[in-house]
C-alpha cells in the first residue's frame, strides 16, 4: 500500500510528464506548419523562375531573328559595297586612306541605320520616268509633244507612243521638261495634268540662234491621272521647228518625291 506522500510525489510525476508531451506535440506542430509554408513559398519560386526562364528563352528567340537579320543585311551591304565601292576612283586617294585610316568596323547603329535604309531602298516603290525626242518636229496647236525615246520608265507609267505619263500611283511629283528651238522658232509648251494647265514655257529664238529652255514644276497628281506636255492652244505662240538630236535633246522627266 502507496503511503499518501508517495502518491502525491507520483501525481506530480505524471502530471510534470504529459505536460512536456504536449509542448512537444505542440512544437512538432509548429515545425510542421513552417515546412509547409516554405513548401508552398519554394513551389511558388519555382513556377516564378519556370515563368522567367521561358520568357527569357523567347527574347532570346527574338534576339537571334533580329541578329539574323542585321547579319543579312550587313553581308548585303558588303557584297554591294565591293562590288561598288563607293571609295573614290584616285588611286592616291584609296591608299592614302588605307593606309592612314583604316577603317572602322561600323557600330551597330551604324549597321541598323544601313540595313534600314537599304530596306527603304528595296522597297521603296520607286516612279521615275525620263525620255525624249528621237529627231525634230513641227507641232500644231494644241499638240502633244512625242517623248518618242525612253531612257527611264521605273513603274512603266510613261507611254512613249503618246508621251503621255499615265501616273502609277498617288502623290508629289516633279515634272521638268527642255525644249530646243531652232533659230527663228517659237513655242508656248504646258504640262498638263488631269485635263488643266499647271505650268507653261515660252521661248522665241532669233535667227541665227538655237536656244533651250527648261521649265520644272512641282504638283500633286492622282493615281491614274494623264500627264503631258502640249503646245498652247493659240498659233500666235507656236510656229517653227522644235530640235533634238546628239547636242541638245528636247526631253520630259518626272518622278514621285518619297
Ligand atoms: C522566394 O523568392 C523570393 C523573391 O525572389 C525570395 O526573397 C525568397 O527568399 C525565396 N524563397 C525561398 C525559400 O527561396
Ligand atoms: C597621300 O598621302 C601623302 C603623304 O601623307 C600625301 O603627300 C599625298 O598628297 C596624299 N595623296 C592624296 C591623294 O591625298
Ligand atoms: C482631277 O480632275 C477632276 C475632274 O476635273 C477633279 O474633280 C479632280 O479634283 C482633279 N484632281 C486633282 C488632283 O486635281
Amino acid at each position: 500500500m502507496l503511503s499518501w506522500p508517495l502518491f502525491v510525489l507520483c501525481l506530480l510525476f505524471l502530471e510534470t510528464q504529459g505536460r512536456s508531451t504536449e509542448n512537444i506535440l505542440e512544437k512538432t506542430l509548429e515545425d510542421v506548419e513552417r515546412l509547409r509554408a516554405l513548401v508552398l513559398e519554394l513551389k511558388d519560386n519555382v513556377s516564378n523562375q519556370d515563368q522567367r526562364i521561358s520568357d527569357l528563352l523567347l527574347s532570346q528567340t527574338i534576339d537571334r531573328a533580329r541578329i539574323k537579320t542585321l547579319e543579312d543585311g550587313y553581308k548585303t551591304l558588303i557584297s554591294e559595297k565591293n562590288c561598288n565601292p563607293r571609295v573614290p576612283s584616285d588611286d592616291g586617294i584609296r591608299k592614302n586612306r588605307t593606309r592612314d585610316a583604316p577603317r572602322k568596323f561600323p557600330s551597330t547603329d551604324d549597321i541598323m541605320y544601313e540595313v534600314s535604309a537599304t530596306e527603304k531602298r528595296e522597297t521603296e516603290n520607286v516612279i521615275a520616268f525620263y525620255a525624249y525626242m528621237s529627231g525634230d518636229f513641227v507641232p500644231g496647236i494644241k499638240h502633244t509633244i512625242p517623248f518618242d525615246t525612253v531612257i527611264t520608265n521605273k513603274g512603266n507609267g510613261f507611254h512613249s507612243s503618246t508621251g503621255v505619263f499615265i501616273a502609277p500611283g498617288p502623290g508629289y511629283y516633279v515634272f521638268t521638261w527642255t525644249v530646243r528651238m531652232t533659230h527663228g522658232s517659237q513655242h508656248s509648251l504646258e504640262l498638263v495634268v488631269n485635263s488643266s494647265v499647271k505650268g507653261a514655257s515660252f521661248m522665241r529664238t532669233h535667227d541665227p540662234e538655237d536656244q533651250t529652255i527648261t521649265a520644272t514644276a512641282a504638283v500633286y497628281v492622282n493615281q491614274n491621272d494623264d500627264v503631258y506636255i502640249r503646245t498652247h492652244g493659240s498659233y500666235a505662240y507656236n510656229a517653227g521647228n522644235i530640235r533634238s538630236d546628239t547636242y541638245s535633246r528636247t526631253s520630259f522627266a518626272g518622278w514621285r518625291l518619297a
